[in-house]
């Protein structure tokens, strides 16, 4: 499997080419970082409704990246094109630079992308250990485990302590259902679940929508912990100033597509807004240009 490709051999004296000693082709530049993960000119149609209209991702290595739009803009289709829960009608997905194409959200996993959904994908019933390990559940070692399917919940259950206790998540007992917890402590198991699990990326999607105003900051706490594990997070949110208060950049959705990337520290919040509105466009410099006068001046940003 390590010879030269076929069109070498045809088009070279085969004597004096060395196999060896070929140059790297066009290396990187030294200076940009790699995405971790990113996407080119996705597209995704349900019927006539295009939910993906050309769209751009890319998440940094390192850092909490937000996603924000309106309702209807397209998040949380953007994060089902980047986590294989469907194959995108057009446009290409890398991982680590490598083109890739999920055959599902199994195999995303398997790749170490590990996403918290808007709807809780918790299992109320069981325990927080359980649910911890569910779908990758520790067996006993020998035939108990190979033929009984016995399930190793000691070990399980030290793990699933020391994992919580090493994110600082205060559940009590790891043994209590998770029907016991609060929204904030069960939003906190998935959420150490996903940290527990990913080697590449969290994506979370809305995860503070239905919190109160402790356990949001409870949640925001984790998100902070996951980054400084070095594991890059992609937070979808509409509340402003969680996106404010925890994201390093903002990518900006807005009719389909990515419409601009900010820092949170060069803008307004009401900027931020308007952007998401369409009532203020971003230059390529980096300063906004008013684009709907309207629209911006209703949002207390027309001027400057
Ligand atoms: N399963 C679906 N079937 C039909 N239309 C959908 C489906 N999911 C999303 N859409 C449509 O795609 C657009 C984008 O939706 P969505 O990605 O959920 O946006 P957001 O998360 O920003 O609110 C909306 O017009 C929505 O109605
Ligand atoms: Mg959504």
């Amino acid at each position: 499997m390590t010879g030269p490709a076929p069109h070498d051999a045809a088009s070279h004296d085969a004597a004096s080419h060395d196999p060896a000693s070929a140059a790297p082709v066009s290396p990187a530049s030294p200076a940009a970082p790699e995405p971790v993960l990113s996407a080119r000119g996705l597209v995704k149609r349900y019927g006539h409704v295009t939910a993906i209209d050309h769209a751009d991702f890319d998440l940094m290595p390192g850092e909490v990246l937000a996603v924000i739009g309106d309702n209807g803009a397209g998040k949380t289709s953007l994060i089902k094109a980047l986590t294989g829960a469907f194959v995108p009608d057009a446009g290409e997905v890398r991982l680590h630079g490598r083109p890739i194409r999920f055959a599902g959200p199994q195999d995303a996993r398997a790749h170490g992308i590990e996403t918290v959904y808007q709807d809780l994908a918790v299992a109320a019933s069981m325990d927080i250990a359980s649910n911890m390990f569910l779908g990758r559940e520790i067996r006993r070692a020998g035939v108990l485990g190979s033929v009984f399917r016995l399930l190793d919940k000691k070990a399980m259950r030290r793990q699933a302590a020391d994992h919580m206790a090493a994110l600082k998540v205060g559940v009590g007992s790891i043994t209590q259902p998770v029907e016991t917890l609060s929204g904030g402590q069960r939003q906190a198991v998935a959420v150490a679940r996903a940290a527990a699990w990913a080697r590449s990326v969290v994506v979370m999607d809305e995860p503070t929508a239905a919190l109160g105003v402790k356990e949001s900051g409870q949640v925001l706490d984790l998100i902070r912990r996951v980054r400084d594990k070095g594991i890059p997070v992609i937070l979808i949110s509409h509340n402003m100033p969680h996106v404010f208060e925890i994201a390093d950049r903002v990518h900006v959705h807005r009719l389909g597509r990515r419409e601009a990337v900010i820092k949170p520290s060069d803008y307004s919040m009401a900027e931020v807004v308007a952007i998401m509105t369409g009532a203020l466009g971003v230059r390529p410099d980096g300063g906004t240009v008013v684009a709907d006068s309207d629209a911006a001046s209703a949002a207390g940003v027309l001027g400057s």
